[in-house]
């Protein structure tokens, strides 16, 4: 069985995606260019989405949405608090209030009865990460008459009931940080049909050679990145098999440990970018344990919002931060790592 210590993700590199940015950098444009055009093309077409801008992390593509919306001062953006606090700034970037909900104790995604309980007259937008890769409910999200930014940071492929996540907000974002779907080391994207929305968020990623002074930002990718990014899109299909294929076998394999399994939602297609159990008691114990078997387990979500802001409430959301852990999950664990991994987990478990 393998010795060296397992890491909580590692990207899957390959020769191809190392010569396309090789190929970038002897071509002299490594800056925005075509690439990135390309990546923006592909990324919508594979999501189904019309347009897409790409920029330089989830967090410029979230602030962006949220700005082409309209969120200003006096507004108010609907937000879970089982998430990375990437979130919460982006609404305050903007100068909005977050509204922060609970979560569904399952799926640990964004309560829909919470959302619709939270909208007010001022609420502007609501934020839905689909989170560890399984979808939100979208259906019963779309009805709230609410505008819906999907945050697919860590669900590129994943579908609800046949359509792929991403493609039903009025703007969605992804990430392309080194332990996302895809990697590209840094970066974002944004999507969406509207050719109004798409030309602002254009405008507002960057700066330079403009007649008028509004304020705009350096949130471009470069097209190294995006070189990345292509090339690791080209191979989405066999790293989410890979990602569902470990998770058969922990399915199989945990079936009768001292935990709760992710739960399967009929019509929520899951890509398990995290494989999230569910202990009985503290799990930071077992985090620890793991960790010394060098299993490098962790907290899914370092911290939720409403800790960070010591609000009161939030039952499911606090008990999913001290419940749950994250075993390693993803394409690039080899054989002797997935045996290791599953041989630690029952022993402690
Ligand atoms: C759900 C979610 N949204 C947004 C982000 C922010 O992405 P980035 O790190 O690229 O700014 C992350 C990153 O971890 C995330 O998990």
């Amino acid at each position: 069985m393998c010795d060296e210590i397992i890491p909580h993700s590692r990207p899957l590199i390959s020769d191809s995606d190392i010569e396309g940015v090789v190929s970038v950098m002897k071509s002299g444009q490594i800056a925005q260019g075509p690439r990135v055009a390309e990546f923006e093309e592909k990324l919508a077409g594979f999501i189904g989405k019309k347009k897409a801008v790409a920029v330089s992390s989830g967090s410029a593509a979230l602030h962006l949405a949220l700005l082409v919306l309209g969120v200003k001062e006096e507004d108010e953006v609907i937000i879970p608090s089982f998430v990375c606090s990437a979130v919460l700034n982006a609404v305050n970037f903007c100068g909005a209030t977050p509204v922060i909900v609970d979560i569904e104790p399952e799926t640990f995604n964004i309560s829909v009865n919470a959302v619709q309980r939270a909208k007010t007259g001022k609420t502007k937008a609501v934020i839905v990460p689909h989170m560890f890769g399984c979808p939100a409910d979208m259906e019963r999200l779309s009805e709230l008459e609410i505008p819906v930014i999907e945050d697919c940071a860590q669900a590129v492929g994943a579908d609800f009931k046949g359509q792929k996540a991403g493609s039903f907000g009025l703007l969605s974002v992804f990430s392309f940080y080194a332990t996302k779907v895809l990697a590209a080391a840094e970066g974002g994207m944004v999507l969406c049909d509207s050719e109004d929305l798409v030309s602002r968020i254009k405008d507002l990623r960057e700066y330079d050679n403009r007649d008028d002074y509004i304020l705009r930002y350096n949130y471009k990718m470069t097209d190294i990145q995006a070189s990345l990014g292509i090339s690791q899109l080209s191979s989405i299909e066999t790293f989410i098999d890979k990602r569902r294929e470990i998770a058969t076998r922990y399915f199989q394999e945990f079936k009768n440990c001292n935990f709760s399994l992710p739960v399967w939602k009929e019509g929520r297609e899951h890509i398990y970018y995290r494989f999230v159990i569910k202990t009985e008691d503290n799990s930071s114990g077992y985090i620890k344990r793991l960790q010394k078997n060098k299993v490098m387990c962790q907290h899914p979500v370092y911290k939720p919002l409403h800790v960070y802001l010591n609000l009161p409430g939030f039952p499911h959301t606090s008990e999913a931060w001290q419940k749950t852990i994250s075993i390693p999950l993803y394409p690039s664990l080899k054989e002797k790592e997935i045996e290791k991994i599953i041989a630690v987990v029952k022993e402690i478990f």
